[in-house]
Order: C-alpha cells, then structure tokens, then sequence
C-alpha cells in the first residue's frame, strides 16, 4: 500500500527505464544493420589494383609464431572475459534489480513517511496528540448569529485506527475539507487550506505508518468497553471494590519501605487483572443489545461521537461574558452535563443516536433505511461511498463519511462492489461481525 504520490513515482520510473531500453535496442539495431551493410556490400566488394600499389609502406606484420601464441592468447582471455562479463555480471545486475526498485520505493515511501512526521507535529499534534495517539482541544459554540454560548473542550480522536475504517482517498478528502463544523478545518487546496497534495500524500503517508497492528485494535476495543463498564463493575462485585482500596491505601502506606511497596503494588496489580477479568465476563453476560450500547457509546471506536449531539463534547466554564463579567453556562459533559444558565434552548438535548454530524438514528430512522439487520450491519461493516447510494432501494445518500467497521473485499477506491451496498478495500475490521451485529440490535431499538 503506497500513497498515491509513490505509485506515480513507481509508474515515473518504470516508464523512464522502458523508454531507455527502446532506445539502446533501437540504437543497437540500427548500429548493427549499418556493420552489415558497411561489410556486405561495400568492404566486401574486390580490391582495385595490387597490394603493393595499395600500402606501399605497409609495415612487416607479426610473425606466425606470435600470432598463434601470446597474440591469440590475448584475444582469447580478452573474449572470455567479456564473455564472463555477459553471462554472469548482467544476470546477476538484472537479479538485484527489483531489490533496487524495492529499494528506492522504500526510499521515497520513508522520506514521505518522515517529512509527514514533521509537519503533523507542527501543525496537527497540538490536537489529534504526538503521535496520533489523540488529545483534547479547547473551542467555544455559538448561536447561529455567532453569539458566544458556551466554551468546550472538543475529543479530538487518535488516528492509529483511522485506516481500518477509513480509505486512504476517504482520509484525503477529510484532510482536504475537514469536517465542518467540528474542529476540524480543511488542510488541503482544494478545501481552500494550505497544503499542497503531496503535503498531503505525506501526511497519509504518516498515518499509515502510525496504525496499529489488528490484534492491538481490538485490544484497544476492549480495554474502552472495559473502562466503561468499570464503575458498574465494581459496584456490583463490592468485595473486590474494597480490597482494592485496601491494595490501594496500602501502596499508600508502604511509603518509602520497599519491600512492602512492591508487595503492596503486587497486589494492586494482581487485583487489576481480577477486575479485567470480572469486567470481560461482565459485557459476555449482557444482553446483545446493552453491549451494543456501550459499543456504540465507545469512544473513538464508537458511533455516538458522531450520531450522538455533544457526545464528542465537554463543557469547560466558568467563562467571561463581554459585558455581564463571568457566568457559568454550563459544565461536565455526556448525559450528566448540567446547563446552569437560561441557554438551554440554544444547547443541543443529548439523545443517543439523536443526530450530530451523521444522521438521526432514532424513532424507527434506521429500520426505514435498512429493512433487515443483515442489511443494517452490512452497511456499518463497509460505511458509506461517496455519490454512492445506500439502504432499501439504495435511497441512502452516501457521503463517503460513514465509516467502515468491519472486514470487508475488494478495492473501495476502484469501484470493485462489494457483497452489500457499496465498496470496500480489504482492510482488516475494526470490530467483528458479532460486535457489528450487537450494534445494529440496539440500533434498531433506538
Ligand atoms: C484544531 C484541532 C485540530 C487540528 C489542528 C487538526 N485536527 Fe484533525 N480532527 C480534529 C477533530 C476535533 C476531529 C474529529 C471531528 C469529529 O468529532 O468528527 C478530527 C478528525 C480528523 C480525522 C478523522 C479521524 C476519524 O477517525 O474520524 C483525520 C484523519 C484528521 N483529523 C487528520 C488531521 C491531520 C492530518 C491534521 C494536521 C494537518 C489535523 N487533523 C489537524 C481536530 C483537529
Ligand atoms: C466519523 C463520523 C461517523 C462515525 C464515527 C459513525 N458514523 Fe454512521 N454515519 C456518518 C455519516 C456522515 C452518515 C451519513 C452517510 C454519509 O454521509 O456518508 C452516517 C450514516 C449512518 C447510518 C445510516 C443512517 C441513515 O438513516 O441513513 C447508520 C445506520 C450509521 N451511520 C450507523 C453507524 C454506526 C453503527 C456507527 C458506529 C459503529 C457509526 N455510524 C459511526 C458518520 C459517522
């Protein structure tokens, strides 16, 4: 897999190398065809006059003796070796050369790898984190005369898993006109940012160096659906929850002793590992719908940050208003958030799956879309494409924004059809067809 900058440079090269060997073989036949006629037709014709007449002071030439000895040894070693040269060293070149190629695509993809490492710092890790590993950035909403309602600090998601659910052409186009109106600004030329394409092609060049492995992702999978379901966890297993306050209070205590601190660490650690394994056969035992619910709600891995209003939100107050000195508009974030001041009309309802930057999902939204449930989770394993329909009848309008969350064949970018409605590429899926299809139970009942 390699940007779309490299695969031209590749085809560049390919087409420089073939337009070379046409002309060397053109020069060779044309050379050769000049030797044949020159000797045929023309030195092959009779001498005029004697020999005498014709080099009066031709020198005595070498006798026959050296002729047959260190002469024609010479020429001997001198057609052997070219001989060698021929038969050997050209194979032998031709036998590297596809390492050369390799070599220098792999040049040119770890030049456009660390070129997109250094301006992702400088212009992206201030919110998606070093690294891609995600962040937080500070920003404010307005009514829609562009009165200040209420400061917030926007999830900026980590992009080491953006190429299991995105194409590489879907990251361009986000790159090139951002995700109005988040935070996420356009960066490319043709959104009206400041970057060149092949700025751009480095950038995804980067991204694609920074995703994780798939047994990472689904790792990371778990261990958000784990940290949900945390406090749940422990208030339903209280004896574990109060030995690990004892573990905890006694690292505390341990203090500088360490012998007992490293015990004491032990067994917070080894009490951790209990909690994971309690939480994990806590989401097995639930319902296929409540774990679609917190699937759903799962973060960067997840679907409310985008169908759910403020979900990709917390509220960050007290803040100055011009004029009427500080107020507090509005704090915490989620379901629990609390509007203190009369803005309440004006602040999106958190309704799950209620609507943000991709559509409402609720009160029977995605049944009329998707007759059954394998064509609902047909449509999350391979999002949408974009000017691409989707749903009954393909009424859908596909904006290419829909993620993809499963495994899927085929190239997407090539319109190859996949099995369901739309396209895919052969990335390996984020989530798994039983994870998919808990999802789409608790869709269809939102
Ligand atoms: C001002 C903060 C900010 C900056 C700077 C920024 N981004 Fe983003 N980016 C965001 C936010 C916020 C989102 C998620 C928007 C949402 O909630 O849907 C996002 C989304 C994305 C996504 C989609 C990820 C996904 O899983 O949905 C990609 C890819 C991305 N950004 C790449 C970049 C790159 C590359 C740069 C640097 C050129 C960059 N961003 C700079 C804030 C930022
Ligand atoms: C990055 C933002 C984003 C994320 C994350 C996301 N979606 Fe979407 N979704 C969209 C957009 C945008 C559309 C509209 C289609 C388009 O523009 O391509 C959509 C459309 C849909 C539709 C079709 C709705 C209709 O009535 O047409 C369903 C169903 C859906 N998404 C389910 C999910 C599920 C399930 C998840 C999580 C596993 C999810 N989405 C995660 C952005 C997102």
């Amino acid at each position: 897999m390699f940007g779309g900058g490299i695969a031209l440079m590749h085809l560049f090269a390919a087409s420089t190398q073939r337009n070379l060997g046409m002309a060397i073989a053109v020069v060779a036949i044309v050379g050769f065809a000049i030797y044949l006629i020159y000797n045929v037709l023309w030195a092959g014709r009779g001498e005029k006059g004697s020999e005498l007449e014709l080099a009066p002071n031709r020198k005595p030439y070498l006798s026959d003796e050296e002729l047959e000895t260190s002469r024609l040894d010479l020429a001997l070693v001198g057609g052997l070796a070219t001989l060698v040269i021929i038969g050997v060293a050209l194979p032998l070149y031709w036998l590297g050369e596809p390492g050369r190629q390799q070599g220098y695509v792999d040049y040119s993809r770890d030049q456009f790898t660390s070129r997109g490492a250094e301006q992702f710092e400088e212009r992206c890790a201030s919110c998606h984190g070093g690294g891609g590993l995600g962040g937080t950035t500070a920003t404010s909403i307005a009514d829609d005369a562009g009165n200040f309602i209420a400061a917030i600090e926007w999830e900026v998601p980590a992009l080491t898993t953006a190429l299991y659910r995105f194409s590489d052409e879907e990251v361009r186009h986000i790159l090139n006109y951002g995700r109005p109106p988040t935070p996420m600004q356009a960066w490319g030329a043709p959104g009206g940012g400041p970057l060149t394409t092949q700025q751009v092609d480095e950038l995804i060049q980067y991204i694609q160096s920074i995703q994780l492995s798939p047994e990472q992702v689904r790792g990371e999978v778990l261990d958000s659906l784990i940290l949900q379901v945390r406090d749940d966890v422990l208030a339903a297993n209280p004896e574990l929850d109060s030995r690990l306050e004892d573990a905890k209070a006694a690292v505390a205590a341990a203090g500088a002793e360490e012998a007992a601190a490293e015990a004491a660490a032990r067994e917070v650690a080894a009490l951790e590992q209990e909690l994971r394994e309690t939480s994990e056969q806590y989401i097995r035992n639930l319902n296929s719908p409540e774990r679609g619910e917190l699937l759903f709600n799962n973060g960067v891995y997840g679907c409310a940050r985008c169908h759910t209003p403020r979900d990709s939100w917390r509220f960050t107050g007290p803040e100055e208003k011009p004029g009427e000195g500080p107020v507090v508009l509005a704090r915490g974030s989620g379901e629990e958030a609390e509007v203190v001041a009369g803005f309440g009309s004006l602040i999106p309802a958190y309704i799950p799956g209620g609507g943000a930057f991709g559509p409402n999902l609720t009160n029977g939204a995605t049944l009329r879309q998707f007759d059954t449930a394998g064509g609902h989770a047909g449509f999350v394993t391979i999002g949408s494409q974009e000017g691409v329909g989707y749903g009954n009848f393909g009424q859908g309008d596909g904006g290419g924004q829909m993620p993809a969350f499963g495994e899927c064949v085929g190239d997407r970018d090539a319109n190859e059809q996949s099995p369901y409605y739309g396209f895919c590429d052969g990335r390996p899926g984020m989530l798994t067809p039983g994870q998919i299809a808990d999802i789409v139970a608790y869709e269809r009942g939102l």
